[in-house]
């Protein structure tokens, strides 16, 4: 007997977390080159945002061609696992976070990949975007393979600049990783629709390669605030000592320049390795007690100059980055916590931070306050009136 065609599937990929900030831009590009794209996301307030046309955080140029998509009907939207059913390639984007303890909760995967498992077929391409542990792509693959499920399992890791993605999803080149020839293959197919270059990979290497990357920021970025600290210290300004030694000597143009280093992926992604390495990662470790140690410099300078036990300290920022409104993991909040232990009182401003009912208005903060510390470069602090109060700024952003 002739077998029946199966019918085609209303939609060429599937984001799964597709409403989050990995997700989000990557289904706005997809469905911009033409493929039909559904975002699958548990958050039914940011599926409603994405709708309706907007975005639920800053995203360079995200919103005009998510505009753009809605109207040439190549994006949908559901809450519903079950409508993963019969749509070629799957990509996860689901968040990867470790717990209390950093450890990597691969559970954040599996609790999803069993929601997941009724409706996933053998010839379906799952794509794994998030960020993992090594190891994990194989692990899904035996996971999937012990619950009577065989599709083709990819690695293909995010490495854009959150707020930037829409960009650079196009203009990098992307690491794509199958646990076999033809899920590499298939995974590549999808993503030269949508990348400049693709970089053929195994998936641990392409595990430990996004985590190299991260790694690598984050002990750069420590290496400089370790050099802030230790000039500072000693009354020297790092600003000026960084300026005059990267004058025209391009072997230290890499050299970052102080600042909090914070935010969703540096920290956990340094914190996996440290993990993968039984703890070995030492130059890590060091990496993360500087870095996270900036809080508690800030806290004892301030106790070295001012009483702070009648003193308001403002703080101007709380997103973990500058024009940004993410304020997962900035350290602009442990410092108030850390802060809240020592002065009269902490005041918190940011323009973008939105769901924080504490903040103020950044006239308020400066009006209230006796110092205050710069701890977001956001552009707009460039113009603000301090009224003459005096700013710790640890980015040199004022000056500049
Ligand atoms: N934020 C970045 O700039 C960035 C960059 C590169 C890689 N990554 C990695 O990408 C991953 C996601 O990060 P993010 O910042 O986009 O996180 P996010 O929290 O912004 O997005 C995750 C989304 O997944 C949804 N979700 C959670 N569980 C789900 C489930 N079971 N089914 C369907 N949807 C579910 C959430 O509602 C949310 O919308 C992480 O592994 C992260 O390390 C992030």
């Amino acid at each position: 007997m002739k077998k029946t065609p199966k019918p085609k599937a209303k939609y060429d990929v599937c984001v799964v977390g597709g409403a989050g900030h990995v997700g989000a831009p990557l289904s706005i590009v997809l469905a911009s080159k033409g493929c039909r794209t559904l975002i699958h996301d548990i958050s039914r307030p940011a599926l409603a945002a994405l709708s309706a046309g907007r975005l639920p955080f800053l995203e360079d140029g995200g919103e005009p061609m998510l505009r753009e998509v809605l109207a040439a009907g190549t994006l949908g939207f559901s809450p519903s696992p079950a409508d993963i059913a019969g749509i070629p390639h799957i990509i996860l984007t689901v968040g990867t976070p470790v717990d209390e303890f950093h450890n990597p909760v691969v559970r954040a995967l599996t609790d999803c990949i069993d929601a997941l498992l009724p409706y996933l077929s053998d010839d379906q391409t799952l794509i794994l975007r998030s960020t993992v542990f090594p190891g994990v792509t194989d692990f899904l693959d035996g996971y999937l393979k012990a619950r009577g499920k065989r599709p083709l399992i990819a690695f293909c890791p995010e490495r854009v600049v959150q707020g930037k993605a829409i960009k650079e999803i196009q203009s990098l080149v992307q690491m794509v990783s199958g646990t076999t020839p033809a899920a590499e293959e298939a995974a590549a197919k999808l993503f030269g629709k949508i990348a400049k270059k693709i970089v053929r990979m195994k998936p641990m290497e392409a595990e430990f390669a996004k985590l190299f990357c991260n790694a690598y920021r984050y002990v750069q970025f420590a290496v400089a605030n370790q050099f802030f600290m230790l000039a500072d210290s000693a009354g020297l300004d790092y600003a000026r000592i960084r300026a005059g030694l990267m004058e025209d000597y391009p072997r230290m143009r890499d050299l970052p320049g102080a600042g909090f280093a914070a935010g969703p992926c540096l920290f956990k992604d340094t914190l996996q390795l440290v993990a993968f390495s039984e703890n070995k990662f030492n130059l890590a470790v060091s990496a993360v007690q500087v870095n996270e140690g900036m809080t508690a410099y800030i806290v004892a300078r301030l106790r070295e100059k001012y009483p702070l036990r009648k003193t308001t300290v403002g703080l101007l920022g709380m997103a973990f980055k500058a024009e940004s409104d993410d304020a997962r993991s900035s350290l602009s909040y442990k410092l108030s916590k850390q802060l809240a232990l020592h002065a009269k009182a902490v005041l918190c401003t940011d323009p973008f931070v939105t769901g924080d009912r504490t903040l103020l208005s950044a006239a308020e903060v400066v009006r209230r306050s006796d110092v205050l510390v710069l701890c977001t470069p956001h552009a707009a602090y460039a113009t603000l009136n301090l009224k003459g109060k005096p700013v710790l700024d640890i980015w040199n952003f004022l000056k500049k």
